[in-house]
C-alpha cells in the first residue's frame, strides 16, 4: 500500500550521456509547462515524503539521480507496493485451494529462501544501474538477450494490472453496499456487468489520474495513517472470526500442516504467490532500488518489506479460515473466497456494516496503491525511452489495460463462455490470466534475473553493491562462510535450480 515516490516525473537515467541528453532543459521546460505544480526534479523523480525529498530538487543540471531521502521512506514505498490484494484476497484463496497449513509452511520457506535473495538481487541491480527495468539490463551488461527479462516485466505489470483492477473495483462495490446497508450476494454482484464495468472503469481512471498527475502531497501522510488502521481493522476482523462458533476447525486447518498435501504443484503455487506478494519478479524492485542511496541498507530494508508483507498475509488467513469453517463454506472456493466470507463475518459483528465499509475501503486503498505502482512501470518506460508525455502514456496504458481487463471483468459469471473457459486446470478468464501472468511469467522472470545476476553480470558487482551499505555482508559468519557467499549460492544455484524445476513441473515434466 502506498506509492510514496514520485509518479509524475520523467525518469531519466543518471549516467553522463543521458544527463548530457538534456535533463536540465527537459525539467525546466516541464516546470514551465505546469506552473504551480510541484517542481520536477532534474532526475524527473518527484519524491513526496518530506524526508525523502530528492537531494537534487534544486541541483544544477548534471546532478545525480534522485533518491529516497530516508530508509523509512523506501521501506514504506516498497511495502506499500507489496501489501495489497495479494495478501488479503490471493493468499487466503490459494491457501484454501492448496492444502491449508502445508501451503503456508511452503510459502514461508519460499519467502525466506527465494523471495528475499531475489529481492536483494533486484534492489542491487536497480541501485547499481540507476535505471528502469529495461535500462538496468542494458546498462549492466549491454547487448545480451537478457533484456527480454525487462520486456517480460512490462508485460506482467500490464496484464496483472488489467485483472487486479477488476478485483480491486469489487472492493468499491462492497464499500458502497456496506454504507448503504445493502447485502451483496457475490455471485450476482460479480456477474452483473452493469455494476462491475463502471466500477472497473472508475478504479482504472483513479489509478491513471494519480499516475498522471503525481501523487498529492498528502498521500504519504495518509498512507502512514491508513496502513496501521488497515492492520488494526484486520485485528478486529480476526478477533471476530476466531471467536465464531465452529472457528476452531478453521484455525486447525490453517495451523496444522498435513505434509502429505505438498506436491510439486503446491510448491509452485506457493512460490508464485511469494513472488506476487513481495512484488518480486516485476521489475518494480529494480525501479525502487534505482532510487536508493548508497548508504541505505539493502538487506535490512528488504527484510522489513518482506516482514510487513508476510505479517499482513498471515493475518489475511486468520481473518478468512475460521469464518469459512464457522459458516460451513469450503476453503477451496477460489477467487471469491474472501469476498464471500468476510461480509458474513461483518454481519455478525456489532456495527458490522461500518467495520465492513471501513475494511473494504482500506482494502481498496491498499489495492489502489499497488495498481499505481503497476501502471507506473510501463508508463515510466514509455516516458523514459519513447519520450512520451506522461499524461498520454498514463491514459493510453490505462485505457489499454481497461480494454484488456474487460474479459476478466466478464468472466466471473458475467458471460458464460468467458466464465467457463478452461486452461491448465483453471476455469474462467480471470483465473487463467492470473495463472499465466501472476504465477508462470513471474517464475520465468525470477529464473532469468537470477541467471542474469548469478552468471551473466556475475554476482560480484551485486555483492559489492549490497556490501556498500551493509559491510557485514562480506564478513565471515562461520569459518570462511560470509552472508555474501551464502547469497551467491542462493542466487547462482538454489533460486534458478528450484524455479527451473517448478517451470518443468508446470510443463508436465515432474521431477518430484
Ligand atoms: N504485491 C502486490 C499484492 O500483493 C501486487 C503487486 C505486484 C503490486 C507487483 C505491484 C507490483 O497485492
Amino acid at each position: 500500500m502506498g506509492f510514496y515516490h514520485v509518479k509524475h516525473g520523467h525518469r531519466i537515467g543518471g549516467d553522463a550521456e543521458r544527463i548530457k541528453a538534456g535533463i536540465g532543459r527537459f525539467a525546466e521546460k516541464e516546470n514551465r509547462r505546469r506552473p504551480g505544480k510541484q517542481a520536477l526534479t532534474l532526475t524527473g523523480i518527484r519524491l513526496k515524503e518530506p524526508a525523502m525529498q530528492a537531494t537534487s530538487e534544486s541541483a544544477p543540471p548534471g546532478a545525480p539521480r534522485g533518491q529516497w531521502g530516508s530508509r523509512i521512506g523506501f521501506i514504506l514505498a516498497a511495502s506499500g507496493s507489496a501489501v495489497g490484494l495479494g495478501n488479503i484476497w490471493r493468499f487466503p484463496y490459494l491457501t484454501g485451494e492448496n492444502g491449508g497449513a502445508a501451503f503456508v509452511v511452503v510459502y514461508l520457506c519460499c519467502v525466506v529462501l527465494l523471495g528475499l535473495p531475489l529481492l536483494f538481487n533486484e534492489l542491487a541491480l536497480g541501485r547499481r544501474s540507476g535505471q528502469d527495468v529495461i535500462g538496468a539490463f542494458r546498462a549492466t551488461r549491454p547487448g545480451t538477450a537478457f533484456v527480454v527479462t525487462g520486456w517480460l516485466c512490462l508485460a506482467c505489470c500490464f496484464f496483472v494490472l488489467s485483472y487486479y483492477s477488476v478485483i480491486a473495483s469489487w472492493t468499491v462495490g462492497y464499500t458502497v453496499a456496506s454504507l448503504l446497508h445493502v447485502k451483496l450476494v457475490f455471485e450476482h454482484f460479480a456477474a452483473n456487468p452493469w455494476f462491475v464495468l463502471p466500477l472497473f472503469a472508475f478504479f482504472m481512471a483513479l489509478t491513471v489520474l494519480i499516475v498522471e498527475g503525481g501523487v498529492e502531497r498528502g498521500i504519504e501522510r495518509w498512507s502512514k495513517i491508513l496502513m496501521p488502521v488497515l492492520i488494526l481493522l484486520c485485528g478486529v476482523v480476526i478477533l471476530r472470526s476466531v471467536t465464531l462458533p465452529g472457528a476452531a476447525a478453521g484455525i486447525k486447518y490453517y495451523l496444522h500442516p498435513d505434509f502429505s498435501k505438498i506436491t510439486g504443484d503446491v510448491v509452485m503455487k506457493a512460490m508464485g504467490q511469494a513472488f506476487f506478494s513481495l512484488s518480486v519478479g516485476w521489475g518494480l524492485m529494480i525501479t525502487y532500488g534505482s532510487y536508493m542511496a548508497k548508504r541505505q541498507d539493502i538487506v535490512s530494508s528488504g527484510a522489513w518489506v518482506a516482514g510487513v508483507d508476510t505479517l499482513v498475509a498471515i493475518m489475511g488467513g486468520f481473518m478468512v479460515f475460521p469464518a469459512v469453517f464457522a459458516f460451513g463454506l469450503t476453503p477451496d472456493a477460489g477467487t471469491a473466497l474472501t469476498f464471500k466470507t468476510l461480509p458474513a463475518v461483518f454481519e455478525r459483528m456489532p456495527a458490522g456494516m461500518v467495520v465492513g465499509a471501513a475494511f473494504f475501503f482500506l482494502l481498496g486503498i491498499a489495492a489502489l496503491t499497488s495498481t499505481i505502482s503497476m501502471l507506473e512501470v510501463p508508463v515510466a518506460w514509455l516516458v523514459d525511452e519513447k519520450k512520451w508525455p506522461r499524461r498520454r502514456a498514463a491514459w493510453v496504458v490505462g485505457t489499454l489495460a481497461f480494454v484488456a481487463g474487460i474479459p476478466s471483468a466478464l468472466s466471473v459469471g458475467g458471460t458464460a463462455w468467458l466464465s467457463q473457459l478452461s486452461f491448465a486446470g483453471k476455469t474462467g478468464f480471470l483465473d487463467i490470466i492470473d495463472q499465466i501472468f501472476g504465477t508462470t511469467i513471474i517464475l520465468l522472470i525470477c529464473l532469468l534475473s537470477s541467471i542474469y545476476v548469478g552468471w551473466i553480470w556475475g554476482p560480484q558487482p551485486a555483492v559489492e553493491e549490497i556490501a556498500a551499505s551493509s559491510a557485514w555482508f562480506t564478513r565471515p559468519l562461520l569459518g570462511k562462510l560470509t552472508p555474501a557467499t551464502l547469497w551467491k549460492f542462493f542466487i547462482r544455484y538454489l533460486c534458478p535450480g528450484i524455479v527451473f524445476a517448478m517451470l518443468l513441473n508446470m510443463l508436465g515434466i515432474k521431477l518430484f
